[in-house]
Formats: structure tokens, C-alpha cells, sequence
């Protein structure tokens, strides 16, 4: 079988690998699609140090290999902190409000993609796949191509392509988007930012586009672009329900909530996902609905994330602050309808706290994906399903809601579109919640992340 050598920015390394929430579904996807392909998993220790030669820490773990090294500070905060996620990620998510447009940042993104490069390209055989991950790693496959690596490489992108009208506010954006024209096969997570993308490349580039064959042709190269939306661990996942460790925290839950319908949202306490916003909604729930204020608790799960990023600790004061507002306002002695946690869980407490919780509140701004939207559903009793409210900028959406069949939709800026969703959920007959898990369990269930990998392989593999 072609090995595999999957490059991405943090890397799964098995002494390290924490609680579920913290680690985002990245991690937990990545390393099930090297466990079924052998190969390495290369990128970035998460560690500080000046070491000039940039010495590789290798790992054997249960058939995969982790490859990292670490980054001297100076390149952690430009590339990490500053280009990828003060310049791209809020860039991407839509958020020019966020966006710095630093040079020096620039520089050190481009230095440690170099870095990157030096560093793997001798790990890397001749027959072997390369799959290169994400936003910190665009200019990745030309530093390898420089380098000579003819390999087939491939690069998915988790997070929203921004329309071009936006994607044009980046200085140098021509230059980003011609290293990206150097990978074999470009993958997104929905079409719209597939189309983005096209769009871009069509308009700004006079690139020569195939919407429907999702192929690029520009200056005598051929590169495609599909979708691949990820999925879940469904196998994995669904065994995490089976421990105690589930069993224990679906019970802490309903031993705490009694009466009270749980409500739940699990997100990284991140921008992007519309969490003082969702909170506002909560607030006009119980502004128009006070006699329901003993009907329904809120449990927020959101561990901290990029904390040495402003834009991050804004986030969290702000958040901090409106919980802090409802929960003064609207608890009594015995009722305090806002629970806040920032802290991860394990996947099998997840899955328990996920299972006891008859609503589940997903409603990020714009989100590449959002795999809490698949494991909520996923997590839930088929005989008595619990309701996902899930925002309509979410790439899920496209699989679990678009059509008006599964998950109730709504618009995550507006307070009365979240405080509505929330009464029908709270009311929602069962067969009517029944009807709506049964729209989304077989994609959940079948689109899951091994199946992810094998269209992704399967395609660059196919290519050239
Ligand atoms: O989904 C986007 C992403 O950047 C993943 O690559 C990553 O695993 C997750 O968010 C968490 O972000 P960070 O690695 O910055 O903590």
C-alpha cells in the first residue's frame, strides 16, 4: 500500500494527545486515516525552543509515526499568533474587523513553511502520498516542489474559503493562491467555498476553470479542487458511549439537571463561533419566554484556545461578562440557567453529556465544517433523539439542514432567530424529532472520516 506522510500543523504526538474538546476533530480524524495507511504524521511539536538545526523528535505509537519539531518563539508568534491566525483564520471566517495585515508576520509564516520543508522532505519516499493540511500550510507543496518532490501532493483546506471580494484584502493574495496552484488536488469542506475559490481563480487570475469538473488550468499546469466534507469517527465514536466514563458523565448530567431540558454547545472558545452572539439569543429566549426559565438549563462547554491572540481574550471577557449578565439576572437560589466551563472533556464524556442533552446549540458565524454539530447527533438515543439547532453558515449545514429536513436552522446574528429555535426544539413532538435525527444519521453514520480519507486518497492517488 502508498504510504502516507500527512503534514499539518499540530500533530496528535501520543504523550500529548488531551481531551477531545481541546484538540479539535482535526487531530482525532488525521490519525484514524494513518492508522488505516501507515505512513508519518509530520508538523509542529507545539513546544518553543531556538535549536538551529531543527532536530526531529520521531514517535512510534499503535502504527503511526509522529514526526515534530519544535519552533523557535520568534516563529511561533509570527506564524502561529500572527499570519495564521490574526491575518487568515479571521480573514477566512469572514472577519476583515479582525484581520492585521502585519509584513513581518508575513515573512515568518513563509520562514517556517521553509522550515517545514527542509525538515520533510527527506522523510519523504518516492511513491509515497502527500497530504498537506490546512491554512498554516498553503505555501507547503511549492516549498516542496522547490525541493524537489514530484510526489503527488495534495492539500485540504478545514476552514471557509472567503469570496473573493474579501480574499482580495490580503496583500500578496495573488502569491498565496499561486502556491496553492502547485498541489495536485485541492479539497474543501462544502461547495460554496469551493466555488469561492474557482471564482477567485477565474476572475483574479484569468485561470482557465471547470466548475463542474472542479479542474484549473493556468500557466500549462492542471490542478483540481473537489469537496470533501469530513465526517466523524463513527465507529470510534460510538464506542466511546459504551464506557463508563460516558455512562458516568450522561448521569452527573441528568443527576443535575432533574427536570430541566439540558441544552448543550462544545465549542473552542474561538471568534468564529458565535458565542456571545448565541448567549444574546439565550437572553431574548428568557426575555420573551420567563416562565420557561425553569424549563431549560444552558451548559456551555468551551475550552480556552490561542490565548497569547487579543482577538481570543477579547472573546473570552466578552463572554465572561454576558453569562455573567443573564445568570445575575435570571437566577434564582435553587435556578441559575447558564452553566460555563472552560475546560475540554474526553470523547466518551462528551458523548455522555451530548446523550443527556435534548437540545444541542451549534451556531458558529461561519464554520469550514463543525464536527460537534455530526457528534451531537450522532451521541443521541434513536428512540428518543434529542433536536440540533445548527447555524446555516456552518459547512454541516449543507449536509444536515439545507434541505429543511433535519436539523432546525437558523441565522446565528439574530437573537429572536435562536430564541425561536430553541421553543420549537423544547416543544418539538417526538416524531417530529424522530423524523429529523432519521434525516441526518445515515450521513453522519456513512460519511464518516475514514470514508473522508479514502475519497481524498483515492482522488490524488488518481491524479496525474
Ligand atoms: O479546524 C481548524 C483548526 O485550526 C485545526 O487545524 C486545529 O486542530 C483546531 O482548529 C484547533 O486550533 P489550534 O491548533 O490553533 O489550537
Amino acid at each position: 500500500m502508498t504510504r502516507l506522510i500527512i503534514i499539518s500543523n499540530r500533530v496528535a504526538v501520543p504523550k500529548a494527545r488531551g481531551a477531545a474538546g481541546a484538540q479539535g476533530g482535526l487531530a482525532g480524524a488525521l490519525n484514524s486515516a494513518l492508522k488505516d495507511n501507515g505512513g508519518i504524521w509530520f508538523g509542529w511539536s507545539g513546544q518553543e525552543s531556538e535549536d538551529p538545526a531543527g532536530s526531529i523528535n520521531l514517535q512510534r505509537h499503535e502504527g503511526v509515526t509522529t514526526a515534530t519539531i519544535d519552533l523557535p518563539a520568534r516563529d511561533v508568534e509570527e506564524y502561529y499568533n500572527g499570519y495564521a491566525n490574526s491575518t487568515l483564520w479571521p480573514l477566512f471566517h469572514y472577519r476583515l474587523d479582525l484581520t492585521e495585515y502585519e509584513r513581518e508576520t508575513g515573512r515568518g509564516y513563509e520562514r517556517v513553511n521553509q522550515r517545514f520543508a527542509d525538515a520533510v522532505a527527506p522523510l519523504i519516499e518516492p511513491d509515497d502520498l502527500v497530504w498537506v493540511h490546512d491554512y498554516h500550510l498553503i505555501p507547503l507543496g511549492e516549498r516542496l516542489r522547490a525541493q524537489g518532490v514530484n510526489n503527488r501532493i495534495g492539500f485540504f483546506l478545514h476552514i471557509p474559503w472567503p469570496p473573493t471580494r474579501l480574499f482580495v484584502s490580503l496583500p500578496f493574495h495573488e502569491r498565496l493562491v499561486r502556491t496553492l496552484l502547485e498541489y495536485d488536488l485541492i479539497g474543501f469542506q462544502t461547495d460554496e467555498w469551493r466555488g469561492s475559490f474557482l471564482h477567485y481563480c477565474s476572475k483574479e487570475l484569468n485561470a482557465e476553470v471547470d466548475e463542474e469538473a472542479g479542474t484549473i488550468s493556468f500557466e500549462g499546469r492542471s490542478v483540481i479542487a473537489r469537496t470533501y466534507p469530513i465526517g466523524i469517527d463513527w465507529d470510534h465514536f460510538q464506542a466511546q458511549g459504551n464506557r463508563g466514563e460516558s455512562r458516568n458523565a450522561h448521569q452527573r448530567l441528568l443527576s443535575s439537571t432533574r427536570e430541566r431540558t439540558a441544552m448543550i454547545g462544545v465549542d473552542r472558545l474561538d471568534y468564529s463561533k458565535g458565542l456571545p452572539e448565541r448567549i444574546d439569543g439565550i437572553g431574548r429566549f428568557f426575555d420573551q419566554h420567563p416562565e420557561r426559565v425553569r424549563d431549560l438549563v444552558f451548559i456551555q462547554i468551551a475550552p480556552p484556545s490561542r490565548e497569547d491572540v487579543k482577538s481570543y481574550q477579547d472573546i473570552r471577557m466578552m463572554l465572561e461578562q454576558k453569562t455573567g449578565q443573564i445568570n445575575g439576572a435570571r437566577s434564582e437560589v435553587d435556578v441559575v440557567p447558564i452553566r460555563y466551563v472552560n475546560r475540554g472533556y474526553s470523547h466518551a464524556e462528551l458523548f455522555g453529556f451530548f446523550r443527556g442533552s435534548k437540545i444541542g446549540l451549534v451556531t458558529p458565524l461561519r464554520d469550514g465544517m463543525n464536527l460537534v454539530a455530526k457528534e451531537y447527533v450522532a451521541a443521541q438515543d434513536p428512540n428518543d433523539p434529542g433536536v440540533l439547532i445548527l447555524s446555516r453558515f456552518a459547512g454541516a449545514a449543507e449536509q444536515l439542514g439545507l434541505d429543511g429536513t433535519g436539523a432546525v436552522l437558523v441565522n446565528p446574528y439574530s437573537p429572536d432567530d435562536i430564541s425561536d429555535a430553541i421553543l420549537q426544539a423544547l416543544d418539538m413532538p417526538l416524531d417530529e424529532r424522530k423524523a429529523r435525527y432519521e434525516a441526518m444519521i445515515a450521513t453522519i453514520r456513512d460519511d464518516n472520516v475514514q470514508a473522508w480519507t479514502r475519497c481524498f486518497c483515492a482522488d490524488l492517488t488518481a491524479t496525474r
